[in-house]
């Protein structure tokens, strides 16, 4: 028979949590001396002990062993042989079920402080383009049809705004699950008279959990954070998918930085928007591991479970490609051009104003519906004959409705623009408060 002793280790991923790990364990034996449970010169050597096998790890230098098949047991047995049997006081009121949650939460805890400065980062490029271009008309789309003239800023702005949300769907996350685990024990609680309290304020959580099987067998804050990672790579990948259409010969909206494109290795002109596109693609595996780690939990009986280690590598995976994927878009998006000449036109473009022309209608006394419908037979008709909107002769506008006058061709996308001047609209003076409020957060959020 083979050997599968290595089927349960979890070391090579697990050690990436050591820093928790420790940082719980000199908590615990310090409150541990504090109440009378182990001597003080225990605790100590405890906490000194475990500064060494942290320097040892931060050195490359830590004798891990896989036989140990985890963090928890190689940390211990290496303490144990630093300082001796003090070592083996360590685990005194406490189980690796406790402990685990523990480090689970300290890790996603810090995970949730980068990826907010990560969404800040991109956040900040965004609205460093809005500003850069910030009266530049560009075609707004449905279906991907052109629809109607907008500012480039508006459509950056639109972005802000989702990642906004998505910074606060990650402080829910963090916030509930602000809560210590420790001292729950394997399932039931522990019989020594602990000091919850005291360990949670050393470790910086607000309460302790108020049920001890839920606080070893719940992971929901990791759902959580997966279901918060999965949305916000969504809005980055449509992001992305602009970026790569926008950045075609047939668009040819913007030019991506030299060091953000890829040639091909057989076609020279290409300029391939890769990371754009692996950024779309990375969105996959991150969908992937919320349903990983949703399809963990749904069938296990409390309380902890080994099903429960299967939690960290989707985890770890989708923290690194979420982090990597916002510092990829904060460096690229400065650096991405746009053809103002080009959307301009385009905006210009007289079908794009067919809209703008109804409502001109609407303005004159014709019911809505009515000049949508006359709209559409003009934009028919000049379809059909290969006219523009704007080129056409008076008389023959017309034919379709008298109301039209002389003034008709002073409708622009510039005057489009600026009539939709209501708030959340695309009138530069609307964008322009929309980049404040924009300004406003970040410069709030720079102070905290
Ligand atoms: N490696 C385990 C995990 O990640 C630690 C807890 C193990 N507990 C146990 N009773 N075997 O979940």
């Amino acid at each position: 028979m083979q050997d599968h002793s290595d089927y349960t280790v979890s070391i090579h991923y697990d050690r990436r949590l050591y820093r928790q790990d420790i940082a719980g364990s000199k908590a615990h034996a310090d409150m541990l001396a504090t109440q009378g449970i182990i001597p003080r010169e225990d605790a100590d050597a405890i906490i000194s002990g475990l500064s060494a096998v942290q320097e040892e790890i931060e050195q490359g230098e830590f004798p891990w062993d896989p036989a140990l098949e985890d963090l928890h047991m190689n940390i211990e047995r290496r303490l144990t042989d630093l300082i001796g049997p003090a070592g083996a006081r360590l685990h005194t009121g406490r189980s690796r079920n406790d402990q685990i949650a523990l480090d689970m939460r300290l890790y996603t805890r810090a995970a949730v402080g980068d990826t907010v400065a990560g969404l800040r980062s991109v956040q900040r490029a965004l609205v460093g383009l809005a500003e850069q271009y910030i009266n530049v008309v560009m075609p707004g789309y449905t279906h991907l049809q052109r629809a109607q003239p907008v500012l480039f800023a508006h459509h950056m702005l639109a972005y802000f705004e989702m990642l906004e949300r998505d910074v606060g769907r990650f402080a829910d996350c963090a916030g509930r699950m602000d809560v210590l685990p420790l001292g729950s024990g394997a399932l039931a609680g522990v019989p020594y008279p602990t000091d919850r309290n005291a360990v949670a304020s050393v470790l910086e959580f607000s309460e302790i959990s108020p049920n001890s099987m839920d606080a070893v067998a719940d992971r929901d804050f990791l759902a959580e954070f997966h279901s918060a990672a999965a949305i916000a790579m969504m809005h980055v990948s449509r992001l992305s998918e602009e970026i790569v259409i926008w950045s075609s010969r047939e668009f040819d909206f913007v030019r991506l930085a030299d060091e953000f494109t890829t040639g091909s290795s057989i076609m020279p002109q290409k300029r391939n928007p890769d990371f754009a596109e692996i950024a779309r693609g990375k969105t996959g595996r991150v969908y992937g591991s919320l349903m990983g780690i949703l399809t963990v939990l749904k069938g296990l009986p409390l309380t902890y479970n080994r099903d429960l280690q299967e939690d960290k590598e989707g985890f770890f995976d989708t923290v690194d490609t979420l982090l990597s994927t916002l510092s990829v878009f904060a460096d690229m998006l400065p650096g991405m051009k746009l053809n103002t000449d080009r959307v301009e036109f385009l905006a210009g473009e007289s079908y794009m104003l067919a809209t703008d022309l109804a409502d001109y209608l609407v303005g004159k006394g014709v019911p809505f519906r009515d000049a949508h419908g006359v709209m559409r037979r003009l934009c028919q008709h000049c379809e059909a004959g290969g006219l523009s909107l704007s080129d056409l002769p008076i008389d023959e506008y017309r034919r379709f409705a008298p109301q039209f006058d002389d003034d008709v061709y002073a409708i622009t996308a510039a005057a489009s623009v600026a009539a939709r001047d209501n708030p959340g609209g695309t009138a530069p003076n609307r964008v322009a408060e929309g980049l404040a409020r924009a300004k406003n957060i970040l410069a709030t959020a720079g102070a905290q």
